[in-house]
């Protein structure tokens, strides 16, 4: 059996927390960090997953839109350069708030600024439920969730809620 990985879920306050840049040359943690981000997002059945999932706040995810489990890629300190006018709002699930979801309007083109493993920065253009998934991941980085959304949109208000949720489950948790 492979050992089972645990997720950082809703409604943890770690989730809300900004990630940092991560740093080049990569450690030889961060390195084992992102197998172990595969790992997890192939065990929970996931397209994708950031660092903050599995409890790093560094600015990096993990995607496969394929489900083969063998189309695996890391995208590191990304940032999306270029978005489509065109949106399409449609429901969204996360790993990390499991039995819930969020009506999330996106782009359906994006271009994104990326660094590989090894540093080299990459530009690339993804489309559909790749520009999508990335733009939930991207979400993560900044502390945001698709449970944040309402009618599509991103809500502020909704996303207080969802915090004074999570400070009572702080202070429950912590006494
Ligand atoms: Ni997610």
């Amino acid at each position: 059996m492979p050992m089972y990985i645990e997720l950082v879920k809703y409604p943890d306050v770690f989730l809300r927390t900004k990630s940092n840049p991560v740093e080049f040359p990569l450690d030889e943690k961060t390195q084992r960090l992102i197998k172990w981000m595969y790992k997890a997002m192939y065990q929970h059945h996931g397209i994708g997953l950031a660092a903050i999932q599995v409890g790093y706040q560094k600015r990096m995810f993990v995607m496969d839109c394929t489900r083969s489990q063998t189309n695996e890629k890391v995208f590191i300190n990304p940032e999306i350069v270029e978005k489509s006018e065109e949106t399409l709002r449609d429901n969204e699930g996360c790993l990390s708030a499991p039995g819930k979801s969020g009506d999330v309007r996106r782009h359906i083109r994006i271009i994104l600024k990326y660094q590989d493993e090894n540093g080299k920065e990459e530009r690339k253009t993804f489309y559909n439920l790749e520009a999508r998934c990335i733009q939930h991941e991207m979400d993560h980085l900044d502390g945001k969730l698709c449970i944040d959304y309402e009618k599509g949109n991103y809500s502020r208000d909704k996303h207080k809620s969802q915090t004074m949720v999570e400070s009572d489950f702080r202070t429950k948790s912590d006494s």
